[in-house]
């Protein structure tokens, strides 16, 4: 990915704000979500009276996506923050982290946590999520 590519995700993922919808943490999460197609597909957050039905951003943009066809990703861009702040990374919770070892090479496919155009990270998903079990390991 060039710089510009990273930039427009990440640009991207700090839209999808608006739309987290978060009642009860406050803590609002956007992602972008890069197939292999070249698209991209959004997510937020989505928070619940029940609490455990909530959906994090990722898997809101990983179900968009797989629910319209697309299983080959690229990238996912995700950014977070309290009150959608973005003063720290928010880094995919395991559950995410699982659902993208489902999709996704975790040799190659790219994590960025930003907070801004200009302060990021990228991460293979091995380096987040080492030893991961996924569809191979059933083979
Ligand atoms: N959250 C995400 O959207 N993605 C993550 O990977 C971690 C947590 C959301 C879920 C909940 O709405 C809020 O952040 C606080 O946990």
């Amino acid at each position: 990915m060039d710089k510009n590519q990273i930039e427009k995700m990440i640009e991207t993922a700090i839209e999808q704000l608006r739309f987290s919808y978060t009642p009860y943490s406050g803590f609002k999460v956007g992602a972008a979500l890069l197939a292999k197609d070249g698209k991209i597909y959004t997510g937020c957050n989505i928070e619940n009276a029940a609490y455990t039905p909530t959906n994090c951003a990722e898997r809101t943009a990983f179900f968009k996506a797989v629910s319209e066809g697309v299983t080959e990703f690229e990238a996912i861009c995700v950014v977070g923050g309290k009150d959608g702040v973005l003063t720290e990374y928010a880094a995919p919770c395991g559950v995410c982290r699982q659902v993208m070892m489902e999709f996704c090479n975790p040799k190659t496919f790219q994590v960025i946590l930003a907070t801004g155009k200009e302060q990021y990270d990228i991460y293979t998903l091995e380096e987040i999520l080492p030893l991961g079990f996924g569809p191979a390991n059933l083979c």
